[in-house]
């Protein structure tokens, strides 16, 4: 597996592994890898001859305040497991290197960007774009594959290189869920035991939202009204809210929605392909997750 460090290096191995007539993949991370990552990895692999992953803390997609600082950082661990799992090679990029002092460019994202994450994160998807889109420029890889656990972000990516005609083509990765249903991410070593048993009502809230929809409830409010219940600790959702419930779910709640697939828009009826997309905290810790309800994206 290699090691590469700067852009140049990057695309010399890029256009090394095109000249032999392969395919390559590329697996943009954070690092603080996980199974789930390493599914996005295997898919790469999959998908195409080779592949390359990226680990790179990106700063401009934190704010003031956020987790910057206290990201967890596991490089030596993380190239260990993405030797093990068939990675070509690793592009490690510095700060500096990235945004070199003087860099000033930025990325305006795409409509699909201004909802949700990114109305509570603002500069959030600007900061992904342009990390992203430098990413790409550095790797100018035929496949780039991402995660479904970041519904949002998918979207955005995939908006953005539609609108730019980047030539590469966008791959999805399935989330991977520990056993006990929680969707894998780097952030969920921050939770207590308690917070983790806790933060089990995000899955069983959009478990118990898919049940209803196959029940035949399609009532989007109502089914809306169950999730944030269910994310409260209210395991009977179906009866009027209770006073003083709510022990057992998360702290609060960002948003917890029925939106279009495509768009991420607000809906009123099932008759599209929609998503429930979650953003709750549970002690200081703030986690993602969604469900594709019925037939998924177009
Ligand atoms: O999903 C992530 O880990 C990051 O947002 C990404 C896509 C690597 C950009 O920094």
């Amino acid at each position: 597996m290699e090691l590469l460090h700067d852009p140049q290096a990057a695309r010399n191995f890029v256009k090394r592994v095109q000249q032999n007539g392969e395919r390559v993949a590329v697996v943009p991370t954070m690092g603080a890898l996980h199974e789930g990552h390493l599914s996005l990895v295997r898919l790469a692999k999959l998908k195409c001859d080779r592949a390359v992953a990226t680990i790179f803390v990106n700063p401009t997609q934190f704010a003031p305040g956020e987790d910057l600082d206290k990201y967890p950082r596991t490089l030596d661990k993380d190239l260990e497991q993405l030797q093990q799992n068939g990675v070509d090679a690793v592009f490690v990029p510095e700060v500096s290197t990235m945004y070199p002092a003087g860099c000033t460019t930025s990325i305006l994202p795409p409509r699909v960007a201004e909802g949700l994450e990114g109305e509570i994160r603002p500069e959030h998807f600007g900061g992904v774009c342009t990390i992203v889109l430098k990413l790409l420029q550095c790797l100018p890889c035929d496949a780039a594959v991402f995660g479904e656990k970041d519904f949002q972000q998918l979207r955005v990516i995939e908006s953005m290189v539609e609108d730019f005609n980047l030539p590469i083509k966008v791959i999805p990765g399935e989330i991977v869920r520990d056993p006990d249903g929680l969707a894998m991410s780097s952030r969920n070593r921050y939770l207590t035991s308690v917070e983790r048993s806790r933060a089990l009502a995000i899955p069983r809230s959009l478990d118990c939202l898919v049940a209803d929809v196959a029940n035949g409830i399609i009532d989007v409010k109502e089914l809306q009204r169950r999730l944030e219940l269910r994310l409260m600790g209210d395991s009977d959702a179906t009866q009027e809210p209770k006073v003083g419930g709510g022990r057992l779910g998360v702290d609060s709640i960002d948003y917890a929605v029925l939106a279009d697939a495509n768009q991420l828009r607000p809906i009123d009826s099932l008759d599209q392909p929609s998503v429930a997309l979650i953003a709750a905290r549970v002690g200081e810790t703030r986690l993602i997750d969604n469900r594709v309800i019925g037939v998924g994206r177009t």
